[in-house]
């Protein structure tokens, strides 16, 4: 391999790509709870934010030069027209991937071309993604027949091309907008800087800058790479449309600011204001300025690092929007673990290599396509590929090269396998007995639910309002904490002793109370647990009719099954004018004041007793 540039950037792409196999496989095997630093508070992490926001975003160069050539004919950008499709459909198969990673049940993820939602956001977000890269796909064809023998296929879809591009362009507008649009329905998360009614205009008109900007840095550094003339010329008018295009953006997020009286909160010294700052003059203010200076159009490196410099901004944007500017209203800060990095750079790496693989094989780019056709030529001529004096066969160039890839690749495996975190998902957390005579917090760590005990019993007719929630006791006990029995967060929980019931019924005489008189003995005995305790531990109750099974449901389960219906209920009625009472955050409102008054209350937890 004569390009040593190009050499030491593919080994490092296939490090990355051998890091990220290894935490796929933890992820996959082990779940988010290990791989991940995501929790309830905050699910979308950087997988979501620089993934599928940030790819989506960055694969828009594919359907603004396809509309720049192909509808508006600017046929001096036509060299970039191909790279930039075939970008836009790595890009979109790395944002499917990064779905896959992030979705909890990652093999539902067809359930949207069957289960239709027409109300959600996120249903127009899978469709237009789906549609989107099928569309893509039938674009990248025609690049990929071109020089194969299969000519009528390849005319046919040359033929087929212009309709394509058309719904092309029509999806990704669609698309690159509701991202947009999926976080206009969370009004109280999004910080009001980011947050607005033209967030899915906005969304389109930063992709279409982000498109051109996108292209520049592709071109070159492809250029860079291969040691090419840069096309200069080309560069000029994509540097001079991007700034134009900049322009247009700022007036629209800046007018969209005065529109909503929201201007000041830029200066509030905030470093959320800040973050938006610095987001606005990476993305916007100083590649526009700067671009739109003859000098600066006329550098190489001067466009090259602006237009790296505006797709930070604009990254950096989509992982705010979708991000960072939710911490206000958490309060919970995120930083994504190093395994969700390794993720993220190893999707860029794939879709680069996959690129690079493409680029040299098939006529994205026909410059560079000759060349390394016409470097494998002169390597050939220079070496013989079998010396007859050693005996040695010499090899291909490119078969030492994969060698040594593939052994970047397997080095790595190996290494994020050994540090990657192997400890168990943690579901076998323990519930924490609720303490306190009013205010009890029920679950252990930060996440918790104040439940007030007194309040609901008043509420649901005092005295007589137990057997309501509390089903069963403890022999001989009056509203036995429900932590006693449903013992674990997330899984069931055995509430039956064989020895003490064996001791308590007299020993080897007992067995025939429960298993059956002569019978064998079964693991599912023949009695019911209420057919001994339905008066001295069972209270009549609505949810829980009979007692027939020894295994407790986990406390999350217990509590949701008797809370739930009831706040519902509830809710309904307009006398208590509750209506969010039903809703998950009518208990679930970690970060309150209240913490601190329940802390300096009750400094203690106690831990469940254990169960035999
Ligand atoms: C009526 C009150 C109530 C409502 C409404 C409610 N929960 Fe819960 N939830 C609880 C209680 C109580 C627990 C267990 C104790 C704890 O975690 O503090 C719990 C536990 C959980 C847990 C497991 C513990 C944890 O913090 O990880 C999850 C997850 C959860 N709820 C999700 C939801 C979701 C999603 C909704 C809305 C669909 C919801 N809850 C609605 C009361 C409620
Ligand atoms: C709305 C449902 C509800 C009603 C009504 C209710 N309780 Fe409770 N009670 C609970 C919950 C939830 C807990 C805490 C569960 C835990 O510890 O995990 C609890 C806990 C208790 C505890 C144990 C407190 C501790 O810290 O050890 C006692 C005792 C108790 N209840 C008695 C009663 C009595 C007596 C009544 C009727 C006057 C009653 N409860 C009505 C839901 C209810
Ligand atoms: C003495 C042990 C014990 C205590 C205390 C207890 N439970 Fe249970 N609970 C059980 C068992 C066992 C079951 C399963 C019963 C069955 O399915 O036959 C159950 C079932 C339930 C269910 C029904 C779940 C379903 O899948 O339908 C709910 C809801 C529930 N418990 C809530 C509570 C609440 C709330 C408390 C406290 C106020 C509480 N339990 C206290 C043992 C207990
Ligand atoms: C109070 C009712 C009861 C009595 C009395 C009782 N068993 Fe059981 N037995 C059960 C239940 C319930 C199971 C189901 C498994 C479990 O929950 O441990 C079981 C399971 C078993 C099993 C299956 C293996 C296992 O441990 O899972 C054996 C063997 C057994 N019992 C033997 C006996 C013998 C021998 C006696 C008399 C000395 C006896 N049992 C008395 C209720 C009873
Ligand atoms: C043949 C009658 C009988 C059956 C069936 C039976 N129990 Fe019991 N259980 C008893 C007796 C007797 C005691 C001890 C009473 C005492 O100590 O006052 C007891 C005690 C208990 C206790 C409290 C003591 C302890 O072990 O912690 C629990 C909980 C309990 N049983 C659960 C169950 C469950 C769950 C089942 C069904 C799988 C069941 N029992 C089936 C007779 C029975
Ligand atoms: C029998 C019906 C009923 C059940 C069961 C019930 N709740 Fe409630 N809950 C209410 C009502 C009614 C209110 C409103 C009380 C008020 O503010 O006047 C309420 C209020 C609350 C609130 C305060 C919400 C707010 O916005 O003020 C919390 C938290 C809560 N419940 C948690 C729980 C939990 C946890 C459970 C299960 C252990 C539970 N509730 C079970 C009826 C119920």
């Amino acid at each position: 391999m004569d390009n040593r540039r190009l050499f030491l950037f593919k080994g490092l792409m296939w490090i990355l790509a051998g890091l990220a196999a290894a935490v796929a496989i933890v992820r996959f095997s082990l779940g988010l709870g290990v791989s991940t630093a995501l929790s309830d508070t905050t699910p979308w992490g950087l997988w979501i934010g620089f993934d599928v926001m940030g790819g989506v975003a960055l694969a828009a160069g594919g359907f603004v030069m396809a509309a720049v050539v192909h509808i508006f004919h600017r046929e001096r950008y036509h060299a970039a027209a191909r790279p930039a499709i075939l970008t836009a459909f790595l890009g979109y198969g790395a944002v499917a991937v990064g779905l896959l990673f992030d979705l909890g049940l990652p093999w539902n993820i067809w359930h949207a071309t069957i289960y239709w939602n027409i109300h959600s956001a996120l249903f127009e977000v899978a469709w237009c993604v789906m549609l989107y890269l099928t569309v893509l796909a039938l674009e990248v064809t025609p690049t990929i027949l071109e020089r194969t023998p299969f000519q009528r296929t390849y005319r046919f879809f040359v033929k087929l091309a212009l309709p394509i591009m058309i719904l092309g362009i029509m999806l990704s507008t669609l698309h690159q907008s509701s991202l947009g649009t999926m976080l206009l329905i969370m009004p109280f998360r999004v910080h009001p800087l980011w947050y607005s009614h033209l967030l899915p205009e906005l969304f389109f008109v930063s992709a279409i800058c982000l498109g051109i900007v996108m292209v520049m840095v592709e071109s070159t550094v492809t250029s860079w790479l291969y040691k090419r003339e840069p096309e200069m010329e080309m560069l000029a008018g994509l540097a001079r449309l991007a700034s134009i295009a900049l322009a247009c953006y700022f007036v629209m997020k800046m007018g969209d600011l005065l529109r909503q009286g929201k201007l000041a909160m830029v200066f509030d010294g905030s470093w959320l204001a800040n973050l938006f700052i610095a987001e606005m003059l990476l993305s916007t203010v100083i590649p526009m300025v700067l671009l739109a200076l003859p000098a600066v159009r006329r550098s190489f490196t001067g466009m090259w690092l602006l237009a790296c410099c505006s797709v930070l901004g604009f990254v950096l944007d989509r992982i705010n929007a979708s991000g960072l500017s939710q911490v206000w209203a958490t309060r919970r800060f995120y930083f994504p673990a190093w395994t969700e990095f390794a993720i993220s750079l190893g999707i860029v790496a794939a879709c680069v290599l996959v690129f690079f693989f493409i680029q040299e094989r098939f006529p994205v780019d026909p410059h560079g396509l000759e060349e390394v056709e016409a470097e494998r030529k002169a390597r050939e001529a220079a070496l013989p590929a079998f010396a007859p004096f050693a005996q040695v066969w010499l090899g291909e160039g490119w078969r030492k090269a994969a060698k040594v890839y593939s052994f970047l690749f397997v080095l790595a495996l190996a290494f994020g396998l050994t540090v990657a975190p192997k400890a168990q998902p943690a579901v076998n957390t323990p519930a924490v007995r609720a303490v306190g005579a009013s205010i009890l917090q029920i679950g252990p760590g930060p996440r918790y639910v104040y439940f007030d005990h007194k309040k609901h019993q008043d509420e649901a007719g005092g005295p007589k309002s137990c057997a309501l929630c509390h089903h069963l006791h403890q022999k001989g006990d009056v509203g036995t904490p429900c932590v006693v029995c449903h013992g674990n967060m997330f899984l069931p929980t055995s509430i039956f002793n064989h020895e003490t019931h064996v001791a308590d019924l007299h020993g080897n005489a007992s067995c025939a109370q429960c298993h059956g008189k002569g019978e064998p003995i079964r693991v599912t005995p023949t009695k019911k647990c209420s057919q001994c305790h339905d008066k001295d531990m069972m209270a009549a109750n609505p949810v829980v009719k009979t007692f027939d099974s020894k295994w407790a449901p986990s406390y999350k389960d217990a509590m949701h099954k008797m809370c739930i219906p009831c706040h519902v209920e509830k809710a309904k009625d307009a006398a208590l004018k509750l209506p969010n009472l039903g809703r998950c955050g009518a208990c679930h409102n970690s970060g309150t004041q209240s913490e601190k008054a329940y802390r300096a209350e009750f400094p203690v937890q106690t831990a469940a007793p254990g169960r035999p």
